[in-house]
């Protein structure tokens, strides 16, 4: 018989968090907006096996929402995400109520610099900023030791890095490969908004970051052009893949890559499929 589940110790203030905290040893902090999935899973996972207690952080932050965005439909689960979380071992669930982690106006807030203002910064103004300075409140708050995040969101994890680096933050990152459901669909809280149809027409973004996986040793254009070819055919499709944006990017700089580019790159995509905003990417060497 394995041991029963056990349910991780809930703190809702920073108060609450530092008592507990206090207590803790080497701590690695999981920072999630919850509706917990395989993709989170496999970060708290990689978190266990570097700090003595384990901290997830459950908080939809609103500074990260543009006007128009999806912050208030944004899924909540919080009896489910504790589940998950008692399955996984984690120790500490953070998850601050909005007056908690923003008790007055933020006046002051965290600049990306110019990583974000490309691709995800373009298209999603003031979005990196309002990442930025809520992982700064939490790595304040938490004082981790190692903070883990996905590859899924591979800019914000670049943004992230660079933050940690030129803000002296101490903490060591890690970042964990995209999780994928058997079809290739990276797992994200918002695939529960897609519809039968738009699900199926979302495999175009993995599909279409294969083909350009595939076609990498020909270089930047082919990638591209083998990319642009699965998004053409899916934008027609019955749900139809209206891109936003394709690109090759060096690894560290998030620039996109010039014709003659060898070494490290990213494949990036970001498309709606009906009202949904999906993003995915593959990491390359040419
Ligand atoms: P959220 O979208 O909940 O993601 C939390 C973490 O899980 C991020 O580091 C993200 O990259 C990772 N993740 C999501 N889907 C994944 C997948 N399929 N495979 C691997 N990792 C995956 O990203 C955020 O929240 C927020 O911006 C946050 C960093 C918490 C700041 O508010």
């Amino acid at each position: 018989m394995t041991a029963p589940d056990r349910a991780p110790v809930v703190a809702r203030t920073p108060e609450e968090l530092a008592r507990i905290r206090a207590g803790l040893g080497r701590t690695a902090l999981v920072p999630t907006m919850g509706a917990l999935h395989s993709g989170h899973r496999g970060l708290i996972a990689a978190a266990r096996g570097r700090a003595e207690a384990v901290v997830v952080s459950i908080f939809v932050n609103p500074l990260q929402f543009g006007p128009g965005e999806d912050f208030d439909r944004y899924p909540r689960a919080f009896e489910d995400d504790l589940r998950t979380c008692a399955e996984e071992g984690v120790d500490v669930v953070y998850a601050p109520a909005v007056e908690a982690m923003y008790p007055g106006e933020q006046l002051v807030t965290v600049d990306p610099g110019p990583m974000g203002h490309v691709l995800e910064g373009a298209s999603r103004p003031g979005h990196f900023a309002g990442v930025l300075t809520v992982v700064a409140k939490l790595f304040h708050m938490v004082r981790p030791d190692v903070a883990v995040f996905g590859q899924k969101d591979a800019q914000q994890l670049a943004v992230i890095r660079r933050m940690v680096r030129d803000l002296a933050f101490g903490v060591t990152v890690v970042g964990v490969p995209t999780v994928r459901d058997s079809d290739g669909l990276a797992t994200s809280s918002r695939n529960v908004y897609l519809s039968p149809a738009e699900r199926t027409g979302a495999l175009a973004l993995s599909r279409a970051l294969l083909a350009g996986a595939d076609a990498s040793v020909t270089g930047p254009v082919g990638i591209l052009d083998a990319a642009r070819e699965v998004l053409r055919e899916a934008a027609s499709s019955e749900a139809p893949v209206e891109l936003d944006y394709l690109a090759l990017v060096d690894a560290h700089t998030f620039a996109e890559v010039g014709a003659d580019h060898r070494g490290e790159a990213v494949l990036l995509v970001a498309a709606r499929v009906g009202s949904t905003r999906l993003i995915d990417n593959v990491p390359l060497t040419l």
